[in-house]
C-alpha cells in the first residue's frame, strides 16, 4: 500500500491505472478509522479494481467553536487498518497543503443544506463540498463511497455530483453499528461511560419510529415521539429530530414517498448523529 501525501503523486498513480482501463474507487475520511469506514473500503474493493482512501481532517468544515484541534488523528493506526483491508493508496495530504492562505474559491448546495445539520452548522456543508470537490479533481475516481450515517452529507454531495454533470458514481453504504446499536463515530471516544449508555436512545428511539410508521403513525406523531425520547433522558441534549423527505430533505404530512428520520443530539459536547430510512407506508 502507497502512503501518499503529495497531489501530483497521487494524480500520476489514479492515471496510470486508469489508462491500464482500471476502475477506480475512492473513500474519503477524516482517519481515526473504525468499523465503519471500513464497510465502504470493502464495498469499494468489491465494486472497483483499486481503492485511494483519503485521509484529511478538513478545516473549513468546522465552526469556530467545534472541535478541530481536539478531533482525532490517527495516521499510523489508519495506515495499518488500510493495509489489511488490501487498499492500493492511503492520499493524507499535510495540512495546509489543500488550501492556500488566501483561498477564496467555494462549491456550495443551496437548499438541501440549510436544515438539519446545515441549522446549527451554517458553514459545515459547504466545506464539506469544497474539500469534496477538490478531493474528486485530485482523484478522478469512477465510483465514491459515503456512508449512509452522514445521511445529509451523502444527499449533498450526489446532489453536487448531478449538478456539476461530474463523471462518477456516488455509492451510500449502510449504517454500521456497535453490538447494541449506537452507530459508530470517531467522536465516540469523547463518550464518558454514562454518556456512552444514555447514547443508546438515538437507535432505540429510530427503531421505535420505523415500528411506528408501519402502525400508521403521522410524521408528525413521529417527530414529536422522537422530540419526547431524548427529552426523557437527562444526559441528551436534543439538537433536531425531524422527519423529511429521503431525496429532498423536506418536511412532509405523510408516508407516500421514501423519508428519513433525523437526530442530532448532544451529550455534553459531543454531538451525535444518526438516522433511519423509513420506506413509503400504506
Ligand atoms: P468521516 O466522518 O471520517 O467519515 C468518512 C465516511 O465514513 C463518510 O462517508 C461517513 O458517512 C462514513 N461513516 C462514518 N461512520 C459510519 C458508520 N457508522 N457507518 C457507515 N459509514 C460511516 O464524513 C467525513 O469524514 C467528511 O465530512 C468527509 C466526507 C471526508 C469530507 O471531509
Amino acid at each position: 500500500m502507497l502512503v501518499i501525501h503529495d497531489k501530483s503523486a497521487i494524480r500520476k498513480l489514479v492515471a496510470s491505472w486508469q489508462a491500464q482501463g482500471q476502475r477506480v474507487g475512492l473513500v474519503p475520511t477524516m482517519g481515526a478509522l473504525h468499523a465503519g469506514h471500513i464497510s465502504l473500503v470493502r464495498q469499494s474493493r468489491e465494486s472497483c479494481d483499486r481503492t485511494v482512501v483519503t485521509i484529511f481532517v478538513n478545516p473549513t468544515q468546522f465552526g469556530p467553536s467545534e472541535d478541530l484541534a481536539l478531533y482525532p488523528r490517527a495516521l499510523q493506526a489508519d495506515c495499518a487498518m488500510l493495509e489489511d483491508e488490501g487498499v492500493d493508496a492511503v492520499f493524507a495530504p499535510p495540512e495546509g497543503s489543500m488550501y492556500a492562505a488566501d483561498h477564496s474559491t467555494w462549491v456550495t448546495v443551496d437548499g438541501l443544506t440549510s436544515g438539519l445539520c446545515g441549522a446549527s452548522r451554517p458553514t459545515h456543508f459547504r466545506g464539506v463540498t469544497t474539500i469534496v470537490s477538490k478531493l474528486f479533481h485530485i482523484i478522478p475516481a469512477d465510483e465514491a463511497f459515503f456512508g449512509q450515517k452522514d445521511y445529509q452529507q451523502a444527499t449533498v454531495i450526489r446532489r453536487m455530483v448531478r449538478d456539476l454533470d461530474l463523471d462518477l458514481r456516488v455509492t451510500v453504504c449502510p449504517i454500521v453499528r456497535e453490538p447494541d446499536g449506537l452507530a459508530m463515530s470517531s467522536r465516540n471516544r469523547f463518550l464518558t461511560a454514562e454518556q456512552r449508555q444514555a447514547a443508546l436512545v438515538l437507535s432505540r428511539a429510530l427503531g421505535d419510529v420505523s415500528q411506528m410508521v408501519g402502525e400508521g403513525a403521522t410524521p408528525d406523531d413521529c417527530r414529536k415521539f422522537l422530540e419526547h425520547a431524548i427529552g426523557s433522558e437527562p444526559l441528551a441534549e436534543l439538537d433536531y429530530a425531524a422527519i423529511v423527505d429521503a431525496d429532498t430533505l423536506g418536511e412532509i404530512r405523510d408516508f407516500s414517498r421514501p423519508a428519513v428520520a433525523a437526530l442530532a443530539v448532544r451529550f455534553g459536547a459531543t454531538r451525535l448523529i444518526d438516522n433511519i430510512l423509513l420506506p413509503p407506508s400504506g
